[in-house]
């Protein structure tokens, strides 16, 4: 398990006059034959703000995005979208929110206008105000004379871009995004965070945005929810995460077995390392203090006769993983 949830700031609450752009509250949600994807989790993300949700492969993000999406039911718990609830007014929710999932949902045999225009259709445009805003979307996302060509000739960039537009279609008050920037080169990505952005910052749209990035984390949210196995292991602010961190964090590959229980065991026995943990067969530390405690870490490797290489390196938002959700061999 992944450990008590915690909050490295105080948590927020919405005032109910204007509740929060989504509020999970001690979400499960359990697949057939068990696999317990949510496990009590809650957060929320705020009104005209980007909030990200981070964690790795199967830490259970795309079941979140598709239960406030009302895409799946869920077992306990609660999520309400714009101060709607997802589980007694599902079709209120749906018009609420715009959904751009990490499986593409255009047709790659129908055009770009077509894809748009059918999902403009199903929430009810027609005539005049669907072409009005099929026209503003395609402008907006630089698809205009790319509107009459297959999807299929469409590239990753483009792909995202007809899917946001499609998400966007109902003029949504929250916008979630499910890893957005999978399989898109860094300028294509960069073109959809500043359209990201934007939405947030000029149209005052809440967004909720999952991805593996913790750089991207970063620099475009406002509060980062990191979800492990199921658990929300830690959020808070960006700020807040970062300032947490310090020291520096050493690494050292370690493969003979043997050697590597000696070590971890020597390492967790010194005053000024912390958080010992493994990712695959290095072993990962936090050194507290001035270059005495690096020594130290030396002296633990030379006495064990490890020669490999040792990284010493600033701790980054990617050091929250090792602390919170770390791992073990
Ligand atoms: N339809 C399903 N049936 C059974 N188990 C599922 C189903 N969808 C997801 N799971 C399981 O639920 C857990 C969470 O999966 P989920 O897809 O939500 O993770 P994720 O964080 O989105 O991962 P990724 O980063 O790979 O997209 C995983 O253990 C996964 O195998
Ligand atoms: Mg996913």
């Amino acid at each position: 398990m992944a450990g008590e949830p915690r909050t490295v700031a105080p948590a927020r609450a919405a005032p109910a006059a204007h509740p929060a752009a989504i509020e999970v509250r001690s979400l499960v949600k359990t697949y057939p034959r068990g696999v317990r994807a949510l496990d009590g989790i809650s957060f929320s993300a705020a009104r005209g703000e980007i909030t990200a949700v981070l964690g790795p492969n199967g830490a259970g993000k795309s079941t979140l995005i598709k239960a406030m999406a009302t895409l799946t039911g869920f077992d306990a718990g609660s999520i309400g979208v714009d101060g709607v609830d997802v589980r007694t007014r599902p079709a209120e929710v749906r018009r609420r929110i715009g959904v751009v999932s990490q499986s593409y949902s255009s047709d790659p045999s129908a055009t770009g206008y077509d894809n748009l225009r059918l999902q403009a259709r199903i929430y009810g445009l027609r005539g005049d105000r669907l072409r009005a805003r099929l026209h503003e979307l395609l402008d907006w996302m630089d698809l205009g004379s790319a509107a009459g060509r297959l999807v299929r000739t469409y590239s990753g960039g483009m792909r995202r871009r007809l899917e946001l537009a499609m998400g966007l279609v109902h003029e949504p008050a929250v916008l979630v995004l499910d890893e957005p920037t999978a399989a898109v080169d860094p300028v294509a990505a960069e073109g959809l965070w500043s359209l990201v952005t934007e939405l947030c910052r000029d149209r005052r749209m809440s967004v909720l945005l999952t991805t593996h990035q913790l750089d991207e984390a970063d620099r475009l949210a406002s509060w980062v929810v990191i979800l492990n196995q199921g658990a929300v292991v830690v959020q808070g602010s960006p700020q807040d995460l970062k300032e947490e961190l310090s020291g520096d964090v050493v690494a050292v590959r370690l493969t003979d077995p043997a050697t590597a229980r000696q070590v971890e065991a020597a390492m967790k026995r010194l005053a000024q390392v912390r958080n010992v943990a493994w990712t695959g067969a290095e072993l990962r530390a936090d050194i507290q203090g001035d270059a005495r405690a690096l020594g130290s870490v030396l002296e633990v490797l030379t006495a064990h006769s490890v020669t490999g290489p040792v990284s010493v390196s600033r701790p980054s938002l990617n050091d929250i993983y090792f602390r919170h959700a770390g791992g073990h061999r």
